[in-house]
Formats: structure tokens, C-alpha cells, sequence
């Protein structure tokens, strides 16, 4: 089982580059079932989760291939339907592959992803959504059985705002009959760029990054190429790596644009931040102030980077109240972060984080999930001492060679058995 070994200490100096988007690439590759023929992308980023994706797309009867920075999904006519429980249980992004393969083939068999460690992530929304186009749903043995002949266009009303809700129900409305509207749509960047590709295959979609999405179902789609955009969250995080060991760090190939709501509280909190057209830089700051964060829908703070802010805020003056919205158990990290001396008391849904400057003392942790990850490798970064975090593997499903990105501005961190 890998740990990651963090000496903390080291000031991070330099330019990084940003990978392409898991979050953006996970629904844009599900959305190649809607098209057969050969579908090629680039700026797809090397992690578990596109593996998990690319092996339940082969056991459809697709062929993916990465080749050079090319990574290619030749869709011929699916040999199943069905998404079996041991593929979707690995990642639950799984789930996007129902609203595709129903509205082309018309009927699907998708096994029910289960809750994971942040909360219990039900898919209701989904499903209400495709009921809303006319499917028929039946949950059996833990799989979601959908049919309809052919989908018909309808208005939903999300209740919640949902990122994976709104890209399901968008790829389902892309073949159904007629208009569909979405209400209370995720305005995320990534569902932008997807419907960005779909219009590229031949959907018809507008007001995608706005809260009311129309899509006028088409006939038939056909496969195209697309350079996915550039992961805001690790953006975020190697931006948060240089504020929290008094860096100056530039991050390139990212949109500064998609990281306001990090910028505007790294501002707050007393950092001098440039933007550039595709780069931010933190410049390097002795001391700065706790804030206040609130997660939320896009664009407002991001609830994907609440627990490596967290990590900056356990080493800032003052006091930081953080409330987290969207998920009902994202504070896994609170009891690594206090093991390494952080001084945090976490209740229902908000975080009261007492900043120690120089409090945090290296000690083994573990990583829970993909960001509580991220946030104990920031804490070892200044932590005294040499901190190993466990369970990595939670790393390697949304970081692209995090280690050597860290290295490469300076930072005492390798990877051990
Ligand atoms: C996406 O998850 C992201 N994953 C998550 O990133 C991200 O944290 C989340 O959006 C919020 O931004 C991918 O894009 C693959 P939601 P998703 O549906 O779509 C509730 C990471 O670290 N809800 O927007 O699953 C749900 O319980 C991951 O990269 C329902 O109640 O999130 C949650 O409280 C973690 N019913 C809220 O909505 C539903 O049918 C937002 O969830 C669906 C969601």
C-alpha cells in the first residue's frame, strides 16, 4: 500500500502546469456511448478514475487507446447494456453512463453506485430526471433498470443543485424527442465543457453554464475531437502549496477564471495573487489572516477545495469558521489535520479552525478520500518533521503525478512502499 512521504520545510518556488480536468473528462468519455465511430481527445490526465472509465466503456464493447497525448474511444454497437456493480462501486461518476445509453439504445442497466466516504450521494435527481423524459425506472437487486422507446423532451426542476444530475439528464435530452429544458442547472465549468463536446458531435444545447439549460433532441450524434479543460481543483491545490510554505508559485495551463472564489479568499486572507491569461501566481507571504469560507455551487467556493483550504487555514492568525454545504460528512480530514497539531473543532457541517502558525508537528496520518488527500500532503508540506500519509491511492484517483509536480517546485516528498 503506497504512502506518500512528506519532509516539511521546504519553500515552493516555480511554475507548475495544470493536467486536464478528471471532472471534465469522466462525463465527456461516458458521453462517447452516444455516438459510434471513433471519438479523440486530448489533454485526458493519467488517473484511476479514467482507467475505472476506459475498463467500463471496453466492457460495453468499446476499445479505448491512449496514444501520445491522444487518448482515443472507438465506440462500435454495444455488445451489453448494462454496468455491472463491480465496475461502478470503484467510482461512482459510473452512474453517467445511464442517461447515454438509454436515450441510444433505449433501455439500460446501471448498478446503483452506493454512498462513499463524504456522504451518501444518492442519485434521486438523476432518476427523477430521466422519469421526467419519459423513461420507465426500476430499482432490483441494486441496479437501475431504465427503458423508454424513445425519450421526450420535458422541463426539470432540480431541487438540489447537481453537477453529475445535470450532465445525465443533458446527455439523455441530446437524442430524446423535442425540447428539453433543465432548471436550477449545476453552472460548473465542467459541464460546460461538456456540453461544449456534445454541441461538437451535433447536439443542440445552449445555455449551458447558466442555470437554465435547453437542449433541442437531435436524431443521431456523431464522434468528434476535444482537448479537455484544464483541472480547476488541482489548479487550486498547487496554488494553496505555494501560499502555505511562503512561496511564489506561477500555475500554468489553468483559467483563472474558474478559481475566483479560491482567489477572492486567498485575497482576504492577505495574499498577492496575479492573474495571467492562463496562469495564477501567489506571491510569497510571511504571515496572513484566517477567513471565513462557505462551499457552494459554482461559482461561489468550491466544495472540492474546502479541505485544502482548510489546511492553509490551520497556519494562518486568527480563527476560520469553514461550512461545508454540499456534503454531509467532507470533514474526514479534521482528525488527520488536528494529529498533525492543527487545532480544529468540527460540528455538523462547519469547521472552527484556531490557526497555529508554526503548530503543525509531523505524525503519520491517513488519507480518507481524494481531497482529504490533497489537504494532509499540504500539511505535511509545513508540518516539522517527516509526515506519511496512508491510503494514497485516494491521491491517484484525481492527481496526476502530484508528487513530481510538488517536487519540481522544491518540495522534500516521494512516494514509499
Ligand atoms: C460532482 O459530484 C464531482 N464529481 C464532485 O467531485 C464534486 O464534489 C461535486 O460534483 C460537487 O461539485 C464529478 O464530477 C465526477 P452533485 P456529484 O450531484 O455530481 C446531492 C471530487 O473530489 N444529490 O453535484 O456526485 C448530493 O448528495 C469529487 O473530484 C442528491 O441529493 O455531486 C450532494 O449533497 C467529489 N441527489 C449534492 O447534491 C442526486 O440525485 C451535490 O452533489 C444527486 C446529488
Amino acid at each position: 500500500m503506497d504512502k506518500m512521504l512528506v519532509s516539511g520545510g521546504a519553500t515552493l518556488n516555480g511554475t507548475v502546469a495544470t493536467s486536464g480536468a478528471k471532472n471534465a473528462a469522466l462525463p465527456i468519455l461516458f458521453s462517447t456511448l452516444l455516438a459510434e465511430g471513433e471519438h479523440v481527445f486530448r489533454n485526458v490526465p493519467q488517473l484511476k478514475d479514467i482507467e475505472s472509465t476506459a475498463a467500463l466503456l471496453e466492457s460495453l464493447g468499446c476499445e479505448t487507446r491512449r496514444d501520445g497525448d491522444t487518448f482515443r474511444v472507438k465506440v462500435n454497437k454495444l455488445q451489453s447494456i448494462e454496468a455491472h456493480y463491480d465496475l461502478v462501486r470503484k467510482m461512482r461518476a459510473s452512474i453517467l453512463c445511464l442517461g447515454p445509453i438509454l436515450t441510444k439504445y433505449g433501455e439500460a442497466v446501471v448498478s446503483m453506485p452506493g454512498g462513499c466516504a463524504i456522504g451518501t450521494r444518492p442519485i434521486d435527481l438523476h432518476l427523477e430526471g430521466m422519469k421526467a423524459l419519459g423513461a420507465e425506472i426500476t430499482l432490483k437487486e441494486g441496479y437501475v433498470h431504465a427503458g423508454a422507446k424513445r425519450l421526450k423532451g420535458g422541463t426539470i426542476l432540480f431541487e438540489t443543485c447537481t453537477v453529475g444530475g445535470t450532465e445525465n439528464v443533458m446527455m439523455a435530452a441530446t437524442l430524446a424527442q423535442g425540447k428539453t429544458i433543465l432548471e436550477n442547472a449545476a453552472k460548473e465549468p465542467e459541464i460546460v465543457d461538456l456540453a461544449e463536446y456534445l454541441n461538437k458531435m451535433g447536439a443542440k444545447i445552449t445555455g449551458h453554464g447558466t442555470s437554465i439549460i435547453t437542449i433541442e433532441g437531435v436524431d443521431k450524434l456523431t464522434p468528434a475531437e476535444h482537448t479537455i479543460m484544464a483541472d480547476r481543483i488541482e489548479a487550486g491545490t498547487l496554488l494553496i502549496a505555494g501560499a502555505i510554505t511562503k512561496g511564489e508559485v506561477t500555475v500554468e495551463k489553468c483559467v483563472p477564471q474558474h478559481l475566483e472564489a479560491l482567489v477572492l479568499k486567498m485575497r482576504e486572507a492577505g495574499f498577492k495573487i496575479e492573474q495571467g491569461k492562463n496562469s495564477l501566481t501567489v506571491f510569497k507571504a510571511n504571515t496572513w489572516e484566517a477567513v471565513d469560507v462557505t462551499t457552494a455551487p459554482h461559482p461561489l467556493f468550491p466544495t472540492d477545495l474546502q479541505a485544502q483550504f482548510m489546511a492553509l487555514m490551520t497556519v494562518a492568525h486568527g480563527t476560520s469558521v469553514i461550512s461545508e454545504t454540499i456534503f454531509e460528512n467532507r470533514f474526514m480530514h479534521v482528525q488527520e489535520l488536528i494529529r498533525l497539531g492543527a487545532d480544529i473543532t468540527p460540528k455538523t457541517r462547519v469547521a472552527v479552525v484556531r490557526g497555529r502558525p508554526d503548530g503543525l508537528t509531523a505524525a503519520p496520518v491517513m488519507a480518507t478520500d481524494l481531497r482529504a488527500s490533497a489537504s494532509l500532503v499540504l500539511a505535511g508540506l509545513v508540518a516539522k518533521g517527516d509526515t506519511t500519509v496512508g491510503r494514497i491511492y485516494h491521491l491517484d484517483r484525481g492527481y496526476e503525478n502530484l508528487e513530481s509536480k510538488l517536487q519540481g517546485l522544491g518540495a522534500k516528498i516521494k512516494r514509499v512502499e
